[in-house]
C-alpha cells in the first residue's frame, strides 16, 4: 500500500515535471496552452480534452486550445460564470470529477455531450494567485475513466499553466509598452526631422533670399557711391531699401529663434508667454482672444511642465488657426498645490474626435497624439473635446512638483 503511493507520487512528480519542463522559456500564450494540454494528454494516454480561458471583460469561458474534440463542440460550449461543469469550476475554483457527464444533470448542452460520446470528465481551474484564469478539461468516452489521483495531479497541473498564463500576459504587456515606445521613438524622431527640414526651408527661402538681396544693395550702393556722379537722394532710396531688408530677415531670425526656443518662457514665465504666443498666432488672425490666469502666483511649476504646457498651447493654437474657422478664444491657466490645468477652447467649427484614433499616413493626427504622449511623459493628461458644429476645448492637466 505504501508502495504503491510513494509510486503515484513519483509518476506524478514526474508528470509535472514534464510538463513544466515542456512550457518553460514559452511566452506566447497560444503555444503554452497547446503544450501543455498536449503533455496533459500525452501522460493521460487515451483521453481528450481542451483549455477554455475566461474573458474577463463578458466573464465567459471558451475553447481556446483543444484536443480530440470537434470544432462544432469547442465552438458551441461557452459558458458564464456558475453555467456548466466548467462555468461551476471557474466559479468556485475547485475541480470537478464526473463518472460520466452523459448522467449529469447539470451539465449544459447534454446534447453536445452525447454526439462527442464524452462520459468521464475532469474539469480543474487554471489560477495565478487567487485569480482563475479559465479551466482545463479532460475526457474519456470510457466512463469512470479518471481517479481522485487524476484530479490532483490535473489540478496541480492547472496552477502551473495558471502561473505560465499570467507571465505570457505580463510578458504581452512589456512587448506591446515596448513596442509603443519604438513607434512614439520614430514618430519624434520623424516629427524632429520635419521640423529641421521646415527650418532649413525657411531659412532658406527668406532669409537667405533677403541676406543675399542685401549683399548685392550694399555692393550697388558701393559702386553708386564709386561713380561719384550720382545723386544723394538715389543713394537714399536705395538706403532705405536695404535697410528694410535688413530690418525683415531679422524679424524672421527672431521669430523663427523663438519658434526654436520660447525665451519668453525662461524670462516670463508662462502666463506671459502663452499671451505672447495668443498674440502673435491668433488675435493676428483676427481671432478674439480671452486669457485667465489663476493660482499663478504662488509658484512657478517645474520647467519640463511649464514647457510641456507651452507646447500644448503652441499646437492647439495652431490647430485653432488652421481647423477652426474660430472666431473666439479662451485660454484658462489655473493652477493650485496639486496640479497645473491648462484649457483652450474655440468656438470653430469643431470635429469629430473619435475618427482621430491614430496618426494618418498625411500626418493628420500627430499633432493631438503628440499633445497627449507629451503630457503623458510628465506624468499628466490631456485630452480635446469637440462636435461638429460646436467648436473645440482642449485640456491638459499636468502635475506640480514639490521641488521645482
Ligand atoms: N480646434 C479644432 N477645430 C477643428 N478641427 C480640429 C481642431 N483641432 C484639431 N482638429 C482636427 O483634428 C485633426 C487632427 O489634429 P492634429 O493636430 O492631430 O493633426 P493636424 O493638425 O492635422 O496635423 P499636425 O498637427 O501634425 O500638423 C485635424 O486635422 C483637424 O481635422
Ligand atoms: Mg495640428
Amino acid at each position: 500500500m505504501e508502495e504503491n503511493e510513494a509510486k503515484n507520487r513519483n509518476d506524478e512528480l514526474i508528470a509535472l515535471s514534464r510538463v513544466s519542463a515542456a512550457i518553460s522559456g514559452l511566452w506566447d500564450l497560444e503555444a503554452i496552452l497547446k503544450v501543455g494540454l498536449n503533455s496533459v494528454l500525452e501522460i493521460m494516454h487515451g483521453v481528450i480534452g481542451g483549455v477554455m480561458l475566461l474573458d474577463e471583460q463578458t466573464k465567459t469561458l471558451s475553447y481556446f486550445v483543444y484536443h480530440g474534440l470537434s470544432g462544432k463542440y469547442a465552438e458551441e460550449m461557452r459558458f458564464k460564470l456558475g453555467e456548466g461543469i466548467a462555468g461551476k469550476v471557474a466559479q468556485n475554483g475547485r475541480a470537478i470529477l464526473l463518472e460520466d457527464i452523459s448522467l449529469e444533470p447539470s451539465a449544459a448542452r447534454p446534447d453536445l455531450i452525447k454526439t462527442e460520446g464524452l462520459k468521464a470528465f475532469l474539469s480543474v481551474p487554471l489560477r495565478a494567485k487567487d485569480k482563475i484564469l479559465g479551466v482545463m478539461n479532460v475526457a474519456s468516452t470510457m466512463a469512470r475513466r479518471f481517479t481522485k489521483d487524476d484530479m490532483y495531479l490535473l489540478g496541480s497541473i492547472g496552477d502551473q499553466l495558471g502561473i505560465a498564463i499570467e507571465q505570457s500576459k505580463l510578458y504581452k504587456r512589456l512587448d506591446d509598452a515596448r513596442k509603443r515606445y519604438q513607434m512614439l521613438l520614430r514618430q519624434m524622431i520623424t516629427i524632429q526631422e520635419e521640423e529641421r527640414k521646415r527650418i532649413a526651408r525657411e531659412l532658406h527661402d527668406e532669409t537667405s533670399q533677403q541676406l543675399t538681396a542685401l549683399a548685392l544693395n550694399l555692393q550697388a550702393l558701393t559702386e553708386m557711391m564709386e561713380m561719384g556722379d550720382v545723386k544723394d537722394t538715389e543713394i537714399k532710396a536705395m538706403l532705405k531699401k536695404t535697410h528694410n531688408i535688413a530690418v525683415q530677415a531679422s524679424a524672421e531670425v527672431v521669430r523663427l529663434i523663438r519658434e526654436l526656443r520660447p525665451t519668453l518662457l525662461d524670462t516670463l514665465g508662462l502666463p506671459a508667454a502663452i499671451r505672447n504666443l495668443a498674440e502673435i498666432n491668433l488675435a493676428s488672425k483676427g481671432i478674439n482672444v480671452t486669457t485667465e490666469f489663476k493660482g499663478m502666483e504662488q509658484r512657478r511649476i517645474s520647467h519640463e511642465a511649464e514647457l510641456t504646457l507651452f507646447r500644448v498651447a503652441q499646437e492647439t493654437m495652431s490647430n485653432i488657426v488652421r481647423h477652426s474657422e474660430a472666431k473666439k478664444a479662451i485660454i484658462r491657466l489655473e493652477c493650485n498645490s496639486n496640479e497645473c490645468i491648462l484649457c483652450i477652447e474655440d468656438d470653430g467649427k469643431g470635429f469629430n474626435v473619435s475618427e482621430i484614433t491614430r496618426i494618418e499616413k498625411d500626418g493628420r493626427g500627430a499633432g493631438l497624439f503628440g499633445v497627449r504622449e507629451r503630457v503623458a511623459a510628465v506624468g499628466g493628461e490631456a485630452y480635446i473635446e469637440s462636435q461638429p458644429g460646436k467648436g473645440a476645448r482642449a485640456t491638459a492637466k499636468v502635475p506640480v512638483s514639490q521641488e521645482h
